[in-house]
């Protein structure tokens, strides 16, 4: 049964040919490698990982903006992969993109109040009365004045603008909302505004939020649960308060104690690991632990054997051969 179950996404693979560098035929490069997870109905899921570690492209799949190379999506239950593009339809309502750059997604020359209206248009929800009063409506719930829906994008702050990106998000009613790093491009002080209106719209409307950010700070104080990303791989899923107080994947402990501490007098000291090098090339994948070249603890069975995502205790998952804290994890 998964009736509690909103989105599943199992075996996702996201392949793209290219010419590399340094390579005469095209390359295929995996940017997402055999994803699978559930996103609970009402949750924040949270999906951390450093810059090209695939976190849009799997968003991308999983919204149907792009066809998966393999394996499936479904949304309550219907496989979406295979559906055409008018069946499609009323499940890519259901689920709504926030984006990372609130300038670059609202177009400048048309107004705001036109902008959160455009998709109630395109999808001609209602009369134009109907769509005039829904974005009073909405600007109200953002917290934006509603006598400012004939400005355009730049007569806003940059705070602003995203909480147009989110009122235009909200405006078909979606149950998933998936948020691209919707705060990596504001200001620390402006940053906590829209998280905590994100929060009060998620319990006010009963949303679900996929949550993607590389900042595993803001990821922590938003989701219910959280998967690393490395290489187009979860390398650790669990719950974010059990990830935080207890990593089982050396990059999990790697990101976390260079991660600014949060001043909440729950985070004990950690001992610092260091990662040495770059990420690699997605289409020079290491054999093996795609981790090993980076990781302080890798053995030559890590260079032979691709550790497999495994669920060490109830709900926490890794893809480590040496998984960390364990103890700690299981007590
Ligand atoms: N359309 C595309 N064609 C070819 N390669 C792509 C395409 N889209 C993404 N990639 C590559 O796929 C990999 C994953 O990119 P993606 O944008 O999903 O990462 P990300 O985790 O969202 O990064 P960021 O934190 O910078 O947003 C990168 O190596 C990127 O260059
Ligand atoms: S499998 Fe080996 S290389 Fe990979 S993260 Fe674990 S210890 Fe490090
Ligand atoms: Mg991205």
């Amino acid at each position: 049964m998964s009736d509690d179950v909103l989105l599943r996404a199992t075996n996702v693979v996201k392949e793209f040919s290219l010419r590399s560098p340094g390579l005469r035929q095209r390359a295929t490069m995996r940017a997402v490698a055999d994803v699978s997870f559930e996103v609970r109905r009402g949750e924040t899921f949270g999906i951390v990982g450093e810059s090209g570690c695939g976190k849009s492209t799997l968003a991308r799949c999983l919204v149907q903006l792009m066809a998966p190379t393999s394996g499936s999506v479904t949304f309550n239950d219907v496989e979406l992969t295979t559906l055409s593009r008018r069946k499609l339809r009323p499940y890519r309502r259901q689920m709504q993109l926030v984006f990372q750059d609130p300038y670059a997604s609202l177009n400048p020359r048309r107004r705001v109040g036109d902008i959160v209206a455009e998709p109630m248009r395109v999808n001609k929800t209602g009369s134009e009365s109907a769509i005039r009063a829904r974005v009073l409506e909405l600007f109200e719930l953002v917290g934006l004045d509603t006598a400012s829906i004939q400005r355009y994008p730049h007569e806003f702050s940059g705070g602003q603008r995203q909480r147009i990106g989110i009122a235009r998000s909200l405006s078909l009613n979606p149950s998933l909302v998936v948020a691209d790093e919707p705060v990596s491009a504001l200001d620390v002080s402006v940053q906590a505004q829209v998280l905590n209106l994100m929060a009060d719209l998620q319990e006010r409307l009963g949303l679900t939020y996929l949550f993607i950010a590389h900042d595993l700070g803001v990821v922590r104080h938003v989701s219910d649960r959280v998967a690393v990303m490395y290489l187009g791989e979860i390398v650790e899923l669990a719950n974010a308060d059990d990830l935080y107080a207890a990593p089982l994947h050396p990059y999990t402990e790697a990101l976390l104690s260079v991660a600014p501490e949060l001043d909440d007098g729950t985070q004990a000291p950690r001992e610092r690991i260091v990662i040495s090098g770059d990420v690699p090339a997605p289409f020079n994948r290491p054999s093996g632990c795609a981790f090993r070249t980076r990781c302080p603890f890798a053995t030559d069975h890590c260079a032979q054997v691709a550790p497999p995502l495994v669920e060490l205790t109830p709900g926490r998952f890794v893809a480590c051969h040496y998984p960390r804290n364990h103890s700690t994890a299981s007590a």
